[in-house]
């Protein structure tokens, strides 16, 4: 069953009360992730918490009550699945502590969880509804098997509370054939295709970034009715420990992410945001309020921290608060006079 159609509402109305801080200080940070759906999917800054990072278990376990969560533009908590999945065997990550290992200057993460979690019917029913309590903008994430798993998915989310869009995870690199359907334009336009059929709530998809074209993938998103890409998830990767001769992960491979990621992603955010006319949300590697910065010259309109939650999960916050320092330095007074403002052409 579809949600009711909500009235128009002006963009200001529709932001979280709390989240009008900078509005009201003349620096005008807000953005419609959704501008093409009636829902609209209004942030009051760009900066929201990625899909598996949020807090230890990727439900936001850790977050303290300091770390005020209706002050970030959105939260993406972790995807589900239709049926619950216990992971990958351990070790899960690598390097084992990201604090420590960016301490000593190592910025090469990798991981292989496995989309560890309840399944969608106990997601539903026990810990999308708290969300409602955190006062902010929160994504569901969902991840699938099949096309017609995608379309009974979205007509459960339809069911559900505690958040406002979905995100659609087509991009896993550490399940079977969890970038099956991010890998393929045809497939990628029959699971969003077989969302939008279902549901009029906002859809993000998240794409993989190891494609040979993915400005296709993205075009076929948005045709099939995507609201708003996000891009990227993690990159496939491996690493061996020379003294054991063992695979660093459990699973052998898993998905990079992290500084790493940052070029790649911020290449694939340029390429994306001059082929199709929908917001995009850049992904990969942002540590300070300069690296999202770079993400919004490229073409992005908002984006998602990952890894620095796991450095600390205060991250998020401080990386709002160098944004808005640069957005202030920069002379502009809002978001979008910088969105896809790279300059052409090399410094002379
Ligand atoms: C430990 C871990 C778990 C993740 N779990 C998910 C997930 O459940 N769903 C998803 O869409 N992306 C997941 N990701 C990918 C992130 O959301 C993000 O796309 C990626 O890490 C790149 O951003 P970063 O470099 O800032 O970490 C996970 C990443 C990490 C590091």
């Amino acid at each position: 069953m579809r949600r009711g159609a909500t009235k128009q509402t002006p963009p200001h109305q529709l932001m979280r009360a709390t989240n009008r801080s900078e509005s009201d200080q003349g620096l005008d940070l807000s953005v419609d992730l959704a501008p093409n759906n009636h829902r609209h999917l209004w942030l009051a800054n760009p900066v929201m918490i990625a899909s598996g990072t949020f807090g230890y278990d990727g439900y936001g376990r850790g977050i303290t009550e300091d770390m005020d969560l209706a002050q970030l533009g959105a939260v993406v908590p972790k995807t589900f699945t239709r049926r619950p999945r216990e992971g990958n065997p351990e070790p899960r990550w690598f390097p084992q502590s990201y604090r420590e290992a960016s301490d000593a200057g190592d910025f090469l993460f990798l991981n292989a969880i496995g989309l560890t979690n309840p399944g969608i019917e106990a997601g539903l029913r026990d810990v999308t509804p708290g969300w409602s309590q955190w006062n902010a903008n929160v994504v569901f994430s969902f991840a699938s098997d099949s096309v017609e798993q995608f379309a009974e998915m979205a007509v459960m989310a339809n069911q559900g509370t505690g958040f406002q869009a979905i995100e659609l995870n087509l991009s896993c690199p550490n399940v079977a054939d969890g970038s099956l359907f991010g890998h393929r334009a045809t497939l990628t336009a029959q699971a969003v295709a077989a969302v939008r059929a279902n549901t009029d709530l906002p859809i993000l998809a998240k794409l993989a970034p190891n494609v040979p074209d993915i400005t296709e993938i993205a075009r076929a998103a948005v045709d099939a009715g995507a609201d708003a890409l996000t891009i990227c998830n993690t990159m496939p990767a491996m690493r061996i420990d020379t003294q054991s001769r063992q695979p660093v992960l459990g699973n052998i491979t898993g998905g990079l992410s992290g500084p790493g990621l940052r070029p790649i992603s911020l290449a694939l955010v340029y390429q994306v945001a001059k082929a199709v006319n929908v917001p995009i949300i850049g992904v990969g590697g942002i540590l300070t309020g300069e690296h999202a910065a770079e993400y919004i010259l490229a073409g992005a309109s908002a984006v998602q921290i990952g890894s620095a939650n796991l450095i600390r999960l205060s991250a998020p916050w401080q990386i709002l608060s160098e944004f808005q320092d640069w957005i202030r330095r920069s002379g502009a007074s809002s978001l979008h006079q910088l969105i896809g403002e790279v300059r052409q052409g090399l410094k002379v």
